[in-house]
């Protein structure tokens, strides 16, 4: 299936969803209509049983270069507080469904990355970036503060000096370098990343798929729990966990133990 006359672009292959902002003459900026069209195409896509993950990149030379700075702000300011707000609400709804999704997510960062561009940069599981890459919060060029959850992604992902760096220089960093700061998971060159995307799908799509939305979810609640407190929510989302599938890891343990057909240590089991 494929989608281009629009602003976000999508299509299904192998169980891999991937999904493209689709402004490239506007460097994929977020525009109240792009925010509108990803989150009916998130709906669309989150249970269908031919998607086992899901990939957010960019079309042309940009994976997104943040908020529209028209759209976004200039013409939705000028409508008052109301569409303000309602045009924050669409963006930070489609992020925070991608934060929770069901199904996991990679960023595939083909290009630029600027500002409101790291709200889904960080709801997505896992990103991987092309070397050529760009990051930057520049909101400090044209004079706001990384809003939209921007501040808090850098707190949370990079190491204090090295975030307040970033916020208050406005220096864009590239994909190497984003990935020394753990801002991604790794860099690899522009003319590797899908293959290498590719790879990673591959191994998620081999996985129970209700122990790894468990998992997902877990790593991101226990981050803001005691250690008490998470090892309470592990065990009841585990038990959670088996009301959808509890047979699983008993297959899972059969065929280590009893069939030796594989090491829990070296791969995933075979599903029926
Ligand atoms: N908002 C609105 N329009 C944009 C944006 C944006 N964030 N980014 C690019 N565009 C538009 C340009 O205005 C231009 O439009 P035009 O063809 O009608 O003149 C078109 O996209 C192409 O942009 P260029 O600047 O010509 O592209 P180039 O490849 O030379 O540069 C770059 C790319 C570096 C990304 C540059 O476009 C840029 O700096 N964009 C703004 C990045 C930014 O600061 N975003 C906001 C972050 S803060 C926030 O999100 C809250």
């Amino acid at each position: 299936m494929m989608s281009t006359a629009d602003t976000v672009a999508f299509d299904v292959i192998d169980g891999i969803a991937w999904v493209r902002f689709n402004r490239p003459d506007k460097r994929n900026c977020m525009s109240p209509t792009l925010n509108r069209r990803m989150m009916e195409v998130l709906d669309e896509l989150e249970f269908r049983d031919d998607v086992g993950v899901l990939v957010l990149s960019g079309e042309g030379t940009a994976w997104s270069a943040g908020m529209d700075l028209k759209e976004y702000f200039r013409e939705t300011e000028a409508k008052g507080l109301g569409a303000t707000r309602q045009a924050q609400r669409e963006s930070y709804g489609w992020w925070r469904r991608l934060r929770w999704y069901q199904k996991p997510t990679i960023a595939m960062v083909n290009g630029w990355c600027f500002g409101g561009g790291y709200g889904p940069l960080y709801s997505c599981d896992l990103a991987i970036a092309a070397e050529e890459a760009k990051f930057g919060l520049s909101e400090i060029n044209w004079g706001i503060l990384p809003g939209g959850g921007a501040t808090k992604v850098v707190v949370d992902l990079i190491p204090m000096r090295d975030a307040m760096y970033h916020a208050m220089t406005g220096e864009a960093i590239d994909g190497k370098k984003a990935a020394e700061w753990r801002l991604v998971n790794e860099a690899v060159p522009l003319a590797q990343l899908k293959d290498r995307v590719t790879e990673i799908a591959k191994v998620l799509l081999e996985k129970n798929p209700v122990a790894l939305k468990a998992t997902k979810d877990a790593v991101r609640r226990v981050k803001e729990m005691t250690y008490d407190n998470a090892e309470d929510f592990l065990v009841r989302a585990q038990e959670a966990a088996n009301s959808y599938d509890n047979d699983g890891r008993k297959e899972g343990i059969r065929q280590f133990i009893d069939e030796k057909s594989y090491k829990p240590g070296l791969g995933a089991y075979k599903r029926g």
